[in-house]
């Protein structure tokens, strides 16, 4: 029960309603802070101008989501410690109280642990669009994650295309994706006995789009998954959130590209996603 759950509208504005004081212009001046993206805007000429829009966009997202965790972490680090506290000074007494008082600490651990990945993912307030060469952020990632996929005893192999066009993108979300992507690789392979691989490809999959793929051997996707896959909070995951793949689309999306899944033929999975390719040359 408590996967996959929604907080509804209502019980949403209620809580607005009865939230803690907290400090006054708390996170606001950055919320009309100009993004660093747009600050640059000058820079790019006419043709670029519609990525500019778009750029500007993930700027206010990434600030706004920013001010949003900072004015929330307040009530619940506040929330916690006076639950704490009843707690402690409860003693051993009212044993249905306490249980209570534990549910509460347990869900604001949890909210707390939300918020939490919302801003490692976003990497909120961080967000800068540059030329990027996509081969070489794999290269970095998988260097990165070397030692974790050694541990588990699963080899990663990588096939990149050369002379790929750059693309104009986030590196740290950018890379926040494929860590996603193959961490989640990472629980599939848990308890396989067969082949344990994960395997990166990049091509150009027309003139304007490159295509990059993720494909393990793990356990794959039950059918009756698939669609719920890419939807806020859905895990199958006992210490899973049900957050990487959600925000994994929306930075994809971000980006003008879009990221999706298939089973394939033989075992596992591949996650494939779209970046438009940068029309200017490379740097
Ligand atoms: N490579 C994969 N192979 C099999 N199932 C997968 C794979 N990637 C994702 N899934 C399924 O999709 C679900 C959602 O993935 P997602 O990354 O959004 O959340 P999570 O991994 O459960 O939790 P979180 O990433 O927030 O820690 C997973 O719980 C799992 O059931
Ligand atoms: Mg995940």
């Amino acid at each position: 029960i408590r996967k996959n759950r929604k907080i509804s509208d209502s019980r949403r504005e209620k809580t607005q309603e009865k939230r803690l004081p907290v400090e006054k212009n708390a996170g606001k001046p950055d919320l009309f802070k100009r993004p660093k993206s747009s600050q640059k805007s000058n820079a790019l000429t006419p043709k670029n101008q519609s990525q500019v829009f778009q750029l500007t966009r993930v700027g206010k997202l990434t600030e706004f989501v920013s001010s949003l965790t900072h004015e929330i972490s307040q009530p619940l680090t506040a929330i916690l410690s006076y639950a704490q506290a009843a707690k402690r000074m409860l003693g051993g007494r009212e044993p249905k109280v306490q249980e209570i008082l534990q549910y509460i600490i347990n869900d604001d651990l949890r909210a707390a642990e939300v918020i939490q990945r919302f801003r490692t993912l976003l990497k909120t307030g961080e967000s800068e669009i540059n030329p990027l060469d996509i081969n070489a952020l794999i290269d970095e990632t998988v260097l990165f994650i070397a030692v974790d996929a050694k541990v588990r005893n699963i080899s990663i192999k990588i096939e990149l295309e050369r002379n790929l066009p750059f693309i104009r993108g986030d590196r740290i979300q950018l890379q926040q994706v494929f860590l996603n992507l193959i961490s989640n690789s990472f629980d599939a392979l848990e308890g396989i006995p067969f082949i344990r691989e994960i395997f990166i490809r990049t091509f150009l999959k027309n003139t304007e789009t490159i295509q990059v793929e993720v494909t393990d051997t793990g356990c794959g996707i039950p059918k009756h998954n698939i669609s719920n896959l890419f939807a806020r909070f859905f895990t199958t995951k006992t210490d899973g959130l049900g957050l990487g793949l959600y925000i994994s689309r929306a930075i994809v999306e971000m980006h003008e590209g879009v990221l999706n899944v298939k089973n394939n033929a033989a075992r596992g999975v591949t996650f494939y996603f779209t970046l438009p390719a940068s029309k200017k040359a490379n740097p």
